[in-house]
Parts: structure tokens; C-alpha cells; sequence
């Protein structure tokens, strides 16, 4: 299978894996094509990449690209999906980076391939998790090329459709989730300071939590048994830890509701936009 790709909508996604893919040299500059809706992105792009197919339509890269990488706001993908339809064939795989609009209203478009994901921008860095979903047309020369390519700088994780939507929030919502919580640690912390500065408890922080998550990950320990290894009865940790187990349970319990509940508006949404344009 050749490696050739075309990406619409660069924005937070699509330039981030746009980066990955030439970074790491997994896609030739020359092989991918990209399109997005406002030009200054694409005037800027053509000059970072000199070798890329910078295309000023949708439509165009459709017709040249077998495998397309959406990477659009859900309620303008069914938009974007309805533009390139005529141009679709059984031999296109179109591979969408949000689960948030439905494999059912996408495959009102295309009757071919489709491959759902959500992708994190973890990533940059190489790491984190892209959750993955194949409809049944996708064929294992294209589970293949999606899943080595993103397996390069992530761990793929493929699941059904219906465990997307609680799962994301552990992948793709989690930097803004953690960076919410340390943020409010920091300011607790920051009142009580005397002299530690907010960027030196910042630090602290994360040079704790990813020696925290190496440790958990490398040497296999559980939650439970990393707790009882920290906090002795009596101690300093294990007060904080019992205010934690007291009043976390409703806070994640709250955001979860929140964020699920929002991601099924957005579907819906998404849903009627298709519909409509059938
Ligand atoms: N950000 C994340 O961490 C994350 C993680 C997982 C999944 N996702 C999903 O990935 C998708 C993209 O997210 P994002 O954060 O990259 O959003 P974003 O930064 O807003 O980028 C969206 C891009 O799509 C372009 N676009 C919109 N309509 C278009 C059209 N009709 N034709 C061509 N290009 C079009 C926009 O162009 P303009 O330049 O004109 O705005 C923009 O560059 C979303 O569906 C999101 O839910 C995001």
C-alpha cells in the first residue's frame, strides 16, 4: 500500500500530526497533500514544508488522495463529508479524527472505509494513547497503514464505538483535565508558600507526576498498593489522602456527567446536520 495521505483542517490535530509524520519521516513531504478552509494556515505551511501539496479545495485533494485524514470540528465535518462525497469511491479510506459525529450519519457519505479516532496531543511528544474505531470495509492492509503509522509516536488502542465517549476523557481530554487539577494544587499550594515561587511548585509537580507514572507503569504497582506504600497510618500523606477519597468521588463523578453529556449534544448535533444535507 502506498504511503500517501491527504489531511484537511490543519489545526491543533492536523498540524500535530502533520509534524509527526514528516518529523519522524514516516510519509515523504512530497506524499502528503493538505487543504484547509482558511488560506493564512496553508500560505504559512508552504513555506515550513517546501516539498508538501499545499491545495486550496477539498475537493481537489479528494480526488488525488485514497487515504484522507479529516481533522475538522465535529459539527463541520458532515459539511466536509457532504462536499467530497462524489469523489469518494470504494477504493478511498477516510479516517476521521473525532468519534464525536456518529460511524452511522459518516457512512450516509461513504459507503467504503472509515476509520474513527481520537487522537491526543500528548502525542507531540511521542506518547500518549489514539483510540481507534474500523468499520467493518476496512481491510487489514488499511487497519495496517492507520494503526503502524500512529503506533509510531502512540499507543493505538482500538475499541468499539460505543466505549469512545467515556474512554476519550482518560486520552484526548486528559491534558486539559490534569492541567486543570495541578493548577488548582499549585494555587492551594501557592497560598501557603512562603518563598517556593509558583513556577518552582509547578516544576515540582510534574517532575513528580512523571516519576509517579513511570514508577506505576514500570514496576507494575496498583493505585491501592501505591497508596499504602506512601501514606502510613498516622502520617502526613495519608491525611491528604483520606480528604482526597472523601470529596474526589463527586468532583470526577460531576466532570464525567459534564463531559460525557456534552460529547452526546455534539452528536446529536452532528447527527441533524448530516440529515439534513442527505
Ligand atoms: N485538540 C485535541 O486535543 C483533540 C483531540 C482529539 C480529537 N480532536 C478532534 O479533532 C478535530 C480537530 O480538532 P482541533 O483541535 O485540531 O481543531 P481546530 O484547531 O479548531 O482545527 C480545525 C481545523 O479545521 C479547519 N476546517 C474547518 N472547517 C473546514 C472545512 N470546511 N474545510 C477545510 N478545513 C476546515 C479549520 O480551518 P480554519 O483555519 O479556517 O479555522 C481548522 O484549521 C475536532 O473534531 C476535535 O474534536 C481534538
Amino acid at each position: 500500500m502506498k504511503r500517501e495521505l491527504g489531511i484537511i483542517g490543519i489545526g491543533n490535530v492536523g498540524s500535530m500530526l502533520l509534524h509527526k509524520f514528516t518529523e519522524l519521516d514516516l510519509i515523504k513531504e512530497e506524499d502528503i497533500t493538505v487543504a484547509n478552509r482558511s488560506p493564512e494556515k496553508l500560505d504559512s505551511l508552504e513555506k515550513k514544508y517546501p516539498a508538501l501539496n499545499v491545495f486550496r479545495n477539498n475537493i481537489e485533494l479528494a480526488k488525488k488522495c485514497d487515504n484522507i485524514m479529516i481533522c475538522v470540528e465535529p459539527l463541520n465535518l458532515p459539511k466536509v463529508l457532504k462536499e467530497i462525497q462524489p469523489h469518494l469511491n470504494e477504493n478511498k479510506h477516510i479516517m476521521i479524527s473525532t468519534s464525536m459525529v456518529a460511524m452511522k450519519d459518516i457512512e450516509r457519505f461513504h459507503s467504503g472505509s472509515v476509520t474513527i479516532f481520537m487522537p491526543t496531543l500528548i502525542s507531540m511528544v511521542d506518547g500518549g494513547i489514539t483510540i481507534a474505531c474500523h468499520n467493518g470495509r476496512v481491510n487489514e492492509a488499511e487497519k495496517e497503514f492507520f494503526e503502524s503509522l500512529m503506533g509510531n509516536f502512540s499507543e493505538v488502542k482500538v475499541m468499539g464505538e460505543e466505549d469512545i465517549n467515556l474512554s476519550q476523557n482518560m486520552t484526548a481530554s486528559f491534558p486539559g483535565f490534569f492541567a486543570e487539577i495541578m493548577l488548582e494544587f499549585v494555587k492551594a499550594a501557592s497560598k501557603r508558600s512562603k518563598s517556593v515561587t509558583d513556577e518552582e511548585l509547578e516544576h515540582m509537580l510534574l517532575v513528580s507526576l512523571l516519576g509517579a507514572s513511570r514508577l506505576l507503569l514500570e514496576k507494575n504497582m496498583s493505585f491501592e498498593e501505591t497508596i499504602s506504600r506512601v501514606s502510613t497510618k498516622g502520617g502526613i500523606t495519608y491525611e491528604g489522602v483520606k480528604v482526597f477519597e472523601k470529596m474526589l468521588p463527586e468532583v470526577f463523578d460531576a466532570a464525567l456527567e459534564a463531559s460525557t453529556g456534552r460529547y452526546k449534544v455534539i452528536t446529536e448535533l452532528a447527527s441533524k446536520e448530516a440529515a439534513e444535507l442527505m
